[in-house]
């Protein structure tokens, strides 16, 4: 079953805290979806695997760690999830980016996609998707099955704000993803907001409401 890592750093609930007030701004807005993006991504990546290189710093030799394994691409869920890509960048500036387009028709709640594109060695790569709310869980688990259909193996979720709905779909649907969320919300509303939630994530990061 998909774990669930809530990535609470007293940092990441300060951001977020400033994030979901409704008097926050596009701009203040957006800057701290990067900034929580940048800090959740250093949990993210623990787990990656490291191998012994011998180097010569200016005093002598020694034996020291560098990254080896799986390269990463990082797969944002368009619109919203655009807004966390710099700051996973931040951390793995060698990272290809791919991208999902993917709207939640506002009535049924069905996600539909309407762009893909991935780089080419994408089975080989760990691919992090990112998007700033796991509602019904719909988007997502659509999106991870377009990229398992491409050949993606391994693949994780970095979310901002989940809902109980949506943890469960994915773990239900793709229980080899594992998911990491700076915070676990209470329910979905009659409209499929999360609640308390920040509201629609791709209005508020591009000021189209
Ligand atoms: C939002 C959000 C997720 C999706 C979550 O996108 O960014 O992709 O809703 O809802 P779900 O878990 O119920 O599928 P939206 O469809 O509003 O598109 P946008 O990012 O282009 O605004
Ligand atoms: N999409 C959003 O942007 N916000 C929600 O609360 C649910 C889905």
């Amino acid at each position: 079953m998909s774990k669930v890592t809530v990535i609470n750093h007293p940092l990441i609930q300060h951001k977020l805290r400033i994030l979901r007030d409704q008097n926050t701004g596009t701009k203040d807005f957006r800057a701290l979806v990067n900034e929580i993006a940048t800090l959740m991504a250093y949990e993210v990546s623990r787990e990656m695997q490291l191998e012994d290189v011998e180097i010569q710093t200016p005093v002598a030799k020694t034996t020291v760690k560098q990254l080896t394994g799986k390269k990463v691409a990082i797969v944002p869920i368009l619109r919203a999830g655009l807004g966390m890509v710099d700051g996973v960048v931040n951390l793995i500036p060698a990272a290809k980016i791919g991208h999902i387009g993917m709207y939640r028709d506002e009535q049924t709640l069905e996600p539909h996609e309407y762009f893909i594109k991935l780089p080419e060695d994408i089975q080989k790569r760990e691919v992090i998707i990112v998007d700033p709310m796991l509602a019904t869980g719909g988007s997502a688990k659509d999106a991870i099955e377009a990229l398992k259909k491409r050949g993606a193996k391994a693949i994780k979720l970095m979310v901002l704000v989940s809902a109980p709905e949506g943890i469960k779909t994915i773990q239900e649907t793709h229980p080899d993803v594992d998911i990491y969320t700076a915070a676990l919300d209470e329910k979905l509303n009659e409209n499929g907001y999360i609640v308390p939630g920040l509201g629609d994530a791709g209005d508020r990061l591009f000021g189209t409401k």
